[in-house]
């Protein structure tokens, strides 16, 4: 049962689609109030707090406090508050689970048992809210009618589940050849590489520096044929750029956001002064998706959305601001120590900036977590109008209901066995907010990534729909054929590309079902206390268990089984499999095997041939392990819109 109170005026996020009408809304008070509200749930000792998508911390959001404000911090910690998307949905997960979803733009504050409080308090900054609540027979329950009510997970095409080596510093065709070269001569499959900011002529959005690029058309089809696709990232600020078709078409239509005076903001980002497209406004959204005709002309049919808190170096308002921090800071030294956040996303800026939302004028800050969300909606709808297939996207910022029109990815982690941990524990909760295409940047963005971290994390990375390498300008050149004994990656990326058949398949069934696609063990045992208590094991699909190696040095690991299972052991080229009774279990897993487990009375099918990219992959060619049952296979084209 799901029901929603509604409080003074809320707006329209779009988050919920409800097309089969299961919300039974209430409205609680006509006239928005002026004090923030706050709403408090009791917690029993042993209930779980699941969701909340992407926060720092475990699957059981117990014990810390989260605050929504999408927030461009590269400083992954476990103390931040805030990452780059909004995902206010939680369960409280117990003798009476109920699920709530805070519907609303602005600043949400979340204290999940601080303390051992005994209970989850939830701060809404603005007084205009809708609080959806839902009862039902447990989590997974609950999760489901969650995702009925939000809509459909995003869908693209299967060469966007295979292996993907991205890297911010790739400057040319050159840099790209050889990375595709490099992957040929080692023999591991490769299906896409990103472009970030380089490709493009300073730093603007819908250009191409053709000195670096020359005949782009020709190079992606090149590429294509060759089996791999180009992804070019799209940044939120369009570079304030006189003869700039972009810049003239935004400024004469009034399709940028405003400053108080009424002229458009400018904020200075990658190209320098930008001004952001107005996202709120649908005629923006409408022109902004269409200019991507000038990428999809040229043959690109996947893209990354980049920057989109919005992420600003710096404004006018602070630049003043910052001389005059900077001052005090130096001459009080604990002042500067005890700042949190990013100054990325500062309130000296934001407070100068408007937009036009549902025909009013209205402070960035008061709808700050929606305009991620909103870029990825216009991007998404102009690629569905410009291609006549499916599109790969997935972007940094987003607020539930993006989910219906692109991925995410989880932003500037790093390499450590910490952030691996992190992006097992993301994988749960973004399920839950239907965020079901998504992955972390395998190996680490920041940092330098060791061979032991790349295989391990790879390792984990086979089971998440969107397996990228990305990593930062100026750190170890990260790419699988870097490192020793490169076949051992070639082992580790081999099970992806024969699991795809199974993997691809449970994808499409969780999204065209709106169900999960990963899920914790408690969702699927929650009678079973070890279960639920699990925080380093995932399911995958309905047949798969993952018990993935996560700390440094390790060879060995414990895991427990619900039920019985059939391990399975990937060297590279054979499977082995082993009948398991439930329990806790040891397993040797070397740096260059993978473990996973097949659920009781469950199957799995695997593709006979390893192909070095999806375009080869044949999805009917497949034979089964696990238990004798019957599987129900998934398969398409790949491509056709659904
Ligand atoms: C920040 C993004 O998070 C990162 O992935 C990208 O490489 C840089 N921007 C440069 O575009």
């Amino acid at each position: 049962m799901i029901s929603c109170q509604i409080f003074g005026n809320p707006i329209e996020t779009g988050a919920v689609v409800d097309e089969e009408h299961l919300v039974s809304y209430e409205k609680v008070s006509e006239e928005s109030l002026p004090e923030t509200r706050l709403f408090s749930y009791e917690l029993d000792q042993k209930d779980i707090v699941y969701g909340l998508g992407e926060t720092m911390g475990g699957i059981n959001k117990r014990g810390k406090s989260y605050v929504s404000y999408n927030t461009d911090d590269p400083h992954h910690r476990q103390s931040m508050p805030s990452m780059y998307g909004a995902h206010n949905f939680f369960i409280i997960d117990g003798k009476e689970p109920k699920g709530v979803f805070v519907d609303s733009p602005a600043r949400v504050t979340f204290h999940v048992d601080v303390n051992h409080s005994g209970v989850v308090e939830v701060i809404v900054e603005s007084a205009d809210v809708k609080l959806y609540t839902i009862s039902g027979d447990g989590a997974y329950d609950i999760t489901r009618q969650f995702l009925n009510i939000i809509g459909r997970s995003f869908i693209p095409p299967l060469w966007a589940f295979g292996y993907g080596q991205s890297r911010w510093g790739y400057k040319n065709h050159k840099d790209i050849d050889k990375v595709v070269a490099e992957y040929k001569k080692v023999d591991i499959p490769l299906d896409y590489i990103c472009l970030d900011i380089d490709y493009m002529d300073r730093y603007i959005d819908f250009t191409i520096n053709e000195k670096r690029f020359p005949n782009m058309k020709e190079y992606v089809e090149e590429k294509k044929k060759e089996g791999i696709h180009l992804v070019p990232i799209i940044d939120a600020g369009v570079k304030v750029e006189p003869g700039n078709e972009t810049y003239e078409v935004g400024i004469s239509n009034g399709y940028f956001a405003t400053n108080e005076e009424g002229g458009p903001f400018h904020a200075a980002v990658w190209p320098g002064m930008t001004h952001f497209p107005d996202f709120f406004q649908s005629a923006t959204r409408e022109w902004f998706g269409s200019e991507y005709h000038k990428l999809t002309d040229l043959g690109f049919e996947g893209f990354w959305n980049d920057m989109n808190e919005p992420s600003i170096f710096y404004s006018e308002y602070s630049h003043k601001q910052n001389k005059i921090d900077q001052i005090l800071d130096f001459l009080m030294p604990s002042r500067a120590e005890k700042k949190e956040g990013s100054k990325n996303n500062s309130y000296h800026d934001y407070k100068h900036f408007y937009h036009m939302v549902e025909g009013k004028r209205r402070n960035h800050h008061d709808v700050h977590n929606l305009f991620g969300g909103l870029m990825i909606r216009a991007s998404g709808e102009g690629l569905s109008k410009l291609l006549n297939k499916r599109y790969l996207l997935f972007a940094r910022s987003s607020y539930i209901g993006a989910h219906r029109y692109g991925g995410i990815w989880t932003g500037d982690n790093h390499s450590s066995f910490e952030m691996l941990q992190q992006n097992l524990s993301h994988m749960a909760s973004l399920n839950m907010c239907g965020f079901l295409y998504s992955g972390a940047d395998t190996g680490g963005f920041g940092g330098n990534c060791s061979r032991e971290l790349l295989l391990r994390w790879l390792a984990f990375s086979d089971f998440t729909p969107l397996m990228r390498n990305h990593s930062a300008l100026g750190t170890k050149k990260q790419e699988c054929y870097r490192y020793d004994q490169p076949e051992d990656f070639k082992r580790i990326i081999a099970l992806r590309y024969r699991l795809l058949p199974y993997l691809y398949s449970e994808f499409m069934k969780a999204a065209l079902n709106k169900d999960m696609y990963m899920k914790p063990l408690g969702f699927i045992y929650p009678n079973d206390e070890k279960a639920r208590a699990c925080e380093d094991q995932l399911l995958v699909g309905e047949g798969i268990m993952i018990a993935p190696i996560l700390e440094e040095g390790r060879t060995k690991r414990k895991v427990y089984l619900p039920e019985e299972m059939i391990g399975v052991r990937f060297d590279g080229d054979h499977f082995a499999e082993k009948k398991f009774a439930a329990g806790e279990i040891e397993i040797d897993v070397p740096l260059n095997e993978v473990v996973f487990f097949i659920r009781k009375d469950h199957k799995v099918c695997i593709a006979n041939k390893l192909v070095k990219s999806t375009k080869d992959l044949n999805l009917r060619d497949v034979k089964y392990l696990g238990y004798d049952v019957e599987y129900e296979q998934y398969k398409d084209d790949g491509e056709s819109k659904l």
